[in-house]
């Protein structure tokens, strides 16, 4: 079988996150636990702030700490850090491709190496 990262963090995603940032579809850039689709926020933020909000639930990014923040748990320990990558490659799946695209520079400029 041919297992791309993709599809490798779609099976991390339905088991880990789903429950709280729902699938591809629906949602509204309001919701809280926030969705990682096309309707979200998620594409604003370089793969290095992703990656360390899935790690540790904290990042510098997102300034206002939202009072739920709590609820989401940090997955060091659980996920290793291809997992991570891995969710983050299924997550981007769901952007367009004007999303994806600005993303990746914004990668570009914000995360080292
Ligand atoms: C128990 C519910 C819960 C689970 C499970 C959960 N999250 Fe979250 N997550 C949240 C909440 C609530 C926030 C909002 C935190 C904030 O506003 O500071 C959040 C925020 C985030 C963010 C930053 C906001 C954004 O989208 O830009 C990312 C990225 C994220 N989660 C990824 C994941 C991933 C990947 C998983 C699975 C490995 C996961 N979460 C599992 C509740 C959850």
């Amino acid at each position: 079988m041919n297992r791309t990262p993709e599809s490798r963090g779609a099976q991390v995603y339905q088991v880990s996150c789903a429950g709280c940032h729902g699938g591809p579809a629906g949602g509204t850039i309001t919701d809280q636990p926030p969705k990682h689709n096309a309707n979200g926020h998620t594409w604003q933020h370089a793969d290095c702030e992703l990656m360390q909000m899935i790690r540790d639930s904290t990042t510098v990014s997102v300034s206002s700490r939202h009072p739920l923040a709590s609820a989401m748990p940090a997955f060091r320990g659980r996920l290793d850090d291809d997992d991570i990558r891995d969710v983050v490659a299924y997550i981007r799946t769901m952007w367009t491709d004007d999303q994806r695209a600005s993303q990746r520079q914004l990668t570009r400029e914000r995360c080292a190496g």
